[in-house]
């Protein structure tokens, strides 16, 4: 492994004369206006200059923004108002906390707009020739290339100081075919064709129009470049696999500005990269040809509920017994058909408890389940609700299953999923892990009380701990064909529950600049939540789209024995590494600054 990393670092290495650095405005290699408006011309016009849309909440501000500061508030939170503009993103502390209007978290007063971690250009794309020219030209210039989609990235993997940023939003092309020709195998298969600018919301309503779904995310204003790149797990994966598994064939634009079919039958590395390796990282996905489903028919849902009611260490106690004896018995339930997903959370029942052992937990579970009815779905939890109550003390511990709903289409299950407009933009680190029976069923009970007990710790004495449950393992992922997958971790085939906990003060509100915020953070997170995790589930890995992106360990947790293979096909078709993601293939290289915005080598 050793002797591989030098390998690799060893053809990372400058090759093609660029320096240490990426390029920055300050650079005398900067490009003069005259030619970035020479690259305008090359792309239809399509190339903007980066404004944050919040300046007009700023005296004096060099920006201009169209949008006034009242609207900027107003909808500041909701995912789809990110998704709108050129250049923000729905997490803006990973752009340095920049431009941020008066009522978020971070902002301070006397603070200017700046563009901090925001690119410095846009290309608004419509085409994948408009992506190759531009892509060249930046690379060739040693210019930090970036992508968004929807800018939805928990981990601000879409933006990036002194960028062009290719915006893919406005690839919109979405068309199906029943039989469509398998590049080399003697068979055709049911697909959608879809631009990279869609997001799951427009294509499951494209698709449940043709009578027909894809496994998507839960939210639909997520888009698919970030979450196929990465794996992609929702209401079906538990039945047909993640996303990743679902892709026949991309259009890739390279930085080197080539427009590559990447299928079965050509530039199979790449296909097999941008399956579940990772988003934005070995070029600009245009088009994605995906794997479509029969809609299911009745979906059931009901919650489970598990509350304490009295302010009683020995009722406490029992809620961890229970939430472990759940856990366990979730493989099952999984494997005969169930899915879901909700969360648990700590609560004090005494003064000053500083161990998540001396509180109690509680849980929140929606459980789905297709094609199915009623009462088969009870008699499914019933028994595993039973043994949750009888465990310890059953006597005040309550422990519920709502009347199970019936819904009529696939579709009203996303209603139901979603409330009201998605929120983005709230400060937390998360840090997750996939677990399958070895963590789950094969150890024994009091083992994973511990486990439970210790993942949900809080730095803060008196805050809440929550841990939110994801059933998007199982067979789906286990049965996905060999030809199928790609470079996701392969964690995933062995997983159940992908868990993700929060715990970590990330503080904005002090003197640190938000990179240094979110380094102290990540050191708590490193201790207090991988180390935990580690001991664990140590042979298994995180996913990388709801992880901890400071992991120590990232190149095994987030890509498992896949990672081995990854670092070539990156130098392969991005061979100025003009892509760079936090915790990406090959970011150990890297030093991204966010207090300066520069993206040099390490030395
Ligand atoms: C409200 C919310 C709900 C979520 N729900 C789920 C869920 O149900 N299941 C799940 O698996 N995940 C979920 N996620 C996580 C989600 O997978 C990630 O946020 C993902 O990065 C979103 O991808 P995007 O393209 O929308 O975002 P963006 O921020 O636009 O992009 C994310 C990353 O993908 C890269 N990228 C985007 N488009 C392309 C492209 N065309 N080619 C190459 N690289 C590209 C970007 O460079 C960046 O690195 C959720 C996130 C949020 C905020
Ligand atoms: C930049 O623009 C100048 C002035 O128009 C031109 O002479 C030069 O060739 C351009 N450089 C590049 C790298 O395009
Ligand atoms: C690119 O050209 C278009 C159309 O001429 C123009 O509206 C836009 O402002 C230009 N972008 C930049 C960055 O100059
Ligand atoms: C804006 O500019 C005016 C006039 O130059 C100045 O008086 C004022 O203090 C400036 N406001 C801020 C917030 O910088
Ligand atoms: C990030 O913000 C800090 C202040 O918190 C500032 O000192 C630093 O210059 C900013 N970085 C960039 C790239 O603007
Ligand atoms: C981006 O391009 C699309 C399609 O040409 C256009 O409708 C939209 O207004 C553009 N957006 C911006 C911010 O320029
Ligand atoms: C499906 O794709 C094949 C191959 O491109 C094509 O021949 C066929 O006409 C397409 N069918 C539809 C319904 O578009
Ligand atoms: C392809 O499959 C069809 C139907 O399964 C069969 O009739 C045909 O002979 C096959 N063609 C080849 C070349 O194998
Ligand atoms: C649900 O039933 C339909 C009709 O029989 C079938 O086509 C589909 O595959 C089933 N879906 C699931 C998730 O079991
Ligand atoms: C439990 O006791 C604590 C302090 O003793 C109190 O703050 C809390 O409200 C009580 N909770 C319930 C459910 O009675
Ligand atoms: C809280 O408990 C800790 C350890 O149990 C103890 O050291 C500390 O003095 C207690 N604090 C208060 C305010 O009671
Ligand atoms: C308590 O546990 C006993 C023994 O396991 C069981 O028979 C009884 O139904 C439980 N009571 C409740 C309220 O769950």
């Amino acid at each position: 492994m050793k002797l591989q990393l030098l390998l690799i670092s060893l053809l990372l290495q400058p090759i093609r004369g660029d320096s240490a650095c990426k390029n920055n405005p300050l650079d005398r290699k900067w490009p003069i206006l005259d030619n970035w408006s020479a690259l305008n011309e090359s792309v239809n016009g399509a190339l903007i200059k980066a404004n944050p849309v919040a300046a007009t909440c700023f005296a004096n501000s060099s920006f201009t923004s169209t949008t006034n500061c009242d609207t900027v508030q107003k909808r500041w939170f909701e995912s789809a108002f990110q998704a709108e503009q050129p250049e923000s993103i729905g997490y803006p502390y990973w752009a340095n906390n920049s431009c941020v209007p008066p009522n978020d978290y971070a902002y301070r007063k006397g603070q200017q707009c700046e563009l901090g971690g925001l690119p410095s250009y846009i290309l608004n794309a419509t085409t994948a020739e408009q992506i190759a020219v531009a892509a060249k030209w930046a690379s060739s210039r040693d210019i930090r290339i970036v992508v968004k989609g929807t800018g939805h990235d928990l981990n601000g993997r879409s933006s990036g100081a002194n960028s062009l940023s290719i915006w893919t939003k406005h690839i919109q092309n979405i068309d199906f075919n029943s039989s469509w020709p398998h590049p080399i195998a003697n068979k055709t298969e049911n697909v959608m064709i879809v631009g990279s600018g869609q997001n799951w919301g427009t294509a499951l309503r494209s698709a449940a129009s043709v009578g027909r779904t894809v496994v998507s995310g839960q939210d639909p204003t997520v888009g698919l470049g970030g979450f196929i790149g990465g794996g992609g797990h929702g209401p079906l994966s538990s039945h047909y696999g993640l996303a990743a598994d679902q892709v026949l064939q991309a259009t890739v634009v390279t930085t080197e500005g080539q427009i590559l079919i990447a299928n079965d039958a050509q530039n199979q590395d790449l296909l097999w990269a941008i399956r579940g390796g990772g988003p934005g990282l070995y070029g600009i996905v245009t088009e994605y040809v995906l794997r479509t489903y029969p809609l299911p028919e009745n979906v059931v849902l009901g919650t489970l509920s598990m509350s304490v009611t009295k302010n009683d260490t020995r009722e406490a106690s029992a809620s961890w017994t229970a939430l472990a004896s759940l856990c366990r018995s979730i493989p099952d339930l999984m494997d005969s058909g169930l899915t879901g997903n909700g969360f648990a959370l700590t609560k004090d029942i005494t003064h000053n408890v500083t161990r998540t052992s001396d509180k109690a937990v509680e849980l929140s579970l929606m459980f789905f389940g297709y094609n199915t009815t009623a009462s088969a779905f009870k008699s499914l939890l019933e028994p595993v609700i039973a043994r949750m109550a009888s465990k310890e003390q059953n006597e005040t511990l309550s422990v519920t299953l709502s009347e199970p709903t019936v819904l009529p289409s696939y579709s009203a299950l996303f209603e139901v999923l979603n409330p009201g407009p998605s929120r983005c933009g709230d400060i937390s680190l998360t840090s997750s892990r996939l677990l399958g029976r070895p963590e789950l069923t094969d150890l024994p009970e009091d083992e994973l009380r511990t486990h439970l007990q210790n993942i949900m710790n809080v730095q803060v004495t008196g805050r809440q701990s929550r841990l939110v449950f994801g059933l998007q393992g199982g067979p789906g992922p286990r049965n996905v064909e060999k030809e199928m997958r790609g470079a996701l971790t392969p964690a995933w085939r062995k997983a159940y529950i992908h868990l993700m906990s929060t715990g970590a003060v990330v503080d904005f509100a002090g003197d640190a600049t938000p990179q240094d915020a979110l380094l102290a953070a990540a050191a708590w997170t490193e201790e207090h939540k991988e180390a935990v995790w580690r001991r664990w589930a140590p042979d298994s890995g995180s996913y990388i789209n709801e992880a901890n992106p400071f992991n120590g360990n990232f190149q095994y947790d987030f890509y498992g024995g896949n990672y081995d293979r990854l670092p070539a096909i990156k130098e392969k078709y991005d061979p100025t590494s003009s892509l760079y993601v936090q915790s990406g293939v090959g970011s150990h290289l890297w030093h991204y600054d966010l207090n300066t915005g520069k993206l040099c080598r390490q030395s």
